[in-house]
């Protein structure tokens, strides 16, 4: 299948440290990979690298087949690559209806105009509406974001993310700092993404990785070591001595 999302050859360092070394990645619409490796891999590196957070010291960043490693991180968000972040960037005095609205009109072209208004509009508020209720958000709408749960806010990050209709996605450790109760949401969240979309998910929790992902990227120390499928990645060598040796260990899956 023809790559929707393409990074060749991304270089970065910061002082002497390499933390991107020539990390080439490909996604196909309908991709679910998880991108994991040990802290200080440079796995949201790799992601403000392809964002347009950072910029490379060498290689580009193409989507659909054109080159993108020019463009800043919204215009590159108006091409259908979004992402969310590792620690939540809400606004604490915003309600979840009033983050989308915005999200969807900037979307639009219209935030400047509209947003003291978007309630009248029809448009906009049934896609709220949707993108609330597809999150489990729809019963804390109106709730300042400071007054809900840390799950729920990150539930409201992803719903962020698909009001900006992506068709690329990068999740930079969705559930970080969410309570185990509340990861099933998180769960379902992800397990209910568009089909035709193309995922890349970086996540600590193994559980969650290996129930999400069809595809695993390892990453360690700026490098790619490893590129395959879930149980291909328990029975690596490499992979366990760098990562997953405990985790494959306590499961018996290797
Ligand atoms: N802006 C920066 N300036 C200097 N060094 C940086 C910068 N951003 C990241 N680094 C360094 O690059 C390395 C990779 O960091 P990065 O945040 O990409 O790791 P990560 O794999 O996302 O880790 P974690 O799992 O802890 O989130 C680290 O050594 C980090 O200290
Ligand atoms: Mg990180």
């Amino acid at each position: 299948m023809s790559a929707v999302f393409q990074a060749l050859n991304l270089r970065k360092s910061f002082g002497g440290l390499a933390v991107t070394q020539d990390i080439s990645i490909s996604l196909a619409a309908g991709d679910r990979v998880a991108l994991i490796g040990p802290n200080g891999a440079g796995k949201t590196t790799f992601v403000n690298l392809v964002t347009g957070h950072l910029a490379p010291d060498a290689g580009n960043v193409s989507l659909a087949g054109r080159d993108v490693t020019t463009l800043g991180p919204r215009a590159r968000a108006n091409q259908g690559l979004v992402r969310s972040f590792q620690v939540t960037r809400l606004f604490p005095d915003m309600t979840p209806e009033e983050h989308l609205a915005l999200a969807v009109l900037q979307r639009t072209g219209r935030a400047g105009r509209f947003f003291g208004h978007y309630r009248a509009k029809a448009g906009v508020m049934a896609e709220v509406v949707e993108l609330l209720s597809t999150l489990g958000l729809a019963t804390i709408a109106d709730h300042k974001v400071s007054e809900i749960a840390y799950g729920q806010q990150r539930l409201l990050e992803i719903a962020l993310a698909l009001a900006l209709r992506p068709k690329v996605l990068l999740l930079d450790e969705p559930a970080a700092g969410v309570p185990q109760a509340d990861t099933p949401r998180i769960e379902a969240a992800l397990a209910g993404l568009p089909a035709d979309l193309a995922v890349l998910m970086i996540e600590h929790d193994m559980d969650l990785v290996f129930r999400f992902a069809r595809r695993v990227i390892v990453l360690a120390a700026g490098a790619i070591i490893f590129d395959g499928s879930p149980q291909e990645a328990t029975r690596d060598a490499r992979v366990r001595q760098a990562y997953l040796g405990s985790y494959a260990d306590d499961r018996r899956l290797a």
